[in-house]
């Protein structure tokens, strides 16, 4: 079995498996940092999985997204991340970089991120959908139902401490609930075992200067759940 994707394939069932059947080695980490204690093997690992998941999703036409996109935006950042942000799907910029939050919304998480002492190359940033939704509505049902899985994947595979979901088409898909975004914010769930804190986007903190406030509290609960310092200015 020569061909890469076959050997990417075979490496990430070989994980599914023995995180599944308790093999050592995948536990969470504790270390305050970002992911900087991650074993080495352990991210080279994450990092093929997460190859193979992509190429498993293809030049992907499982829904009728695929007909308007430019690239498929399949998530960027550290595969060993302790924190996961999951947005709804690409806005325009997005589609036409293949990288998720590059936009004004973008911009707004990276302060965020910075705000609890992380560097957006410490953790991993995907959406529910991989495509962009014309003029960036919500998700569909029947899209979430197809793209959906692919975003549980990458959180099996990073197997992230804390999971922020980023508005409602987020949340409520990951917590499998209609409850609103309001209800929902400002705890955790826990799903399979990681700490999912859902907030408001970062495009209506952009128009709603009032959300502001309760973002920050939900971001003060992840930065001491992961243990991090708040980060002076810069
Ligand atoms: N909004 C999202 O939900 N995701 C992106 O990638 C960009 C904007």
């Amino acid at each position: 079995m020569d061909d890469p994707l076959d050997i990417a394939n075979d490496l990430a069932q070989r994980i599914r498996w023995e995180v599944e059947n308790g093999v050592s080695g995948y536990e969470r980490k504790k270390s305050p940092a970002a992911a900087a204690d991650a074993p080495a093997e352990q991210t080279i690992d994450k990092k093929a999985a997460l190859a193979a998941l992509r190429q498993e999703l293809g030049d992907c036409e499982r829904c009728g997204l695929h007909k308007g996109r430019t690239k498929i935006v399949f998530g960027a950042g550290n595969p060993s991340a302790r924190l996961v942000f999951v947005g709804e799907g690409p806005g325009q910029q997005e589609d036409e970089s293949g990288i998720p939050f590059v936009g004004r919304a973008g911009e707004l998480l990276n302060k965020i991120i910075n705000a609890i002492g992380l560097d957006r190359d410490d953790v991993y940033i995907c959406n529910v959908v991989k495509c962009r939704p014309p003029n960036n509505r919500d998700p569909l049902p029947e899209e979430t139902g197809m793209c959906g899985p692919f975003m549980k994947r990458q959180l099996e595979i990073i197997s992230p401490e804390v999971v922020v979901c980023l508005g409602r088409p987020s949340a409520q898909y990951v917590l499998d609930t209609s409850r609103p975004i309001g209800k929902l914010r400002g705890h955790f769930h826990d799903v399979d075992g990681m700490k999912v804190m859902p907030t408001f986007h970062p495009a209506y903190l952009l128009r709603n200067e009032s959300a502001k406030r309760p973002v920050w509290e939900d971001m003060k609960m992840v930065r001491d759940a992961l243990g991090l310092r708040e980060r002076g200015p810069r």
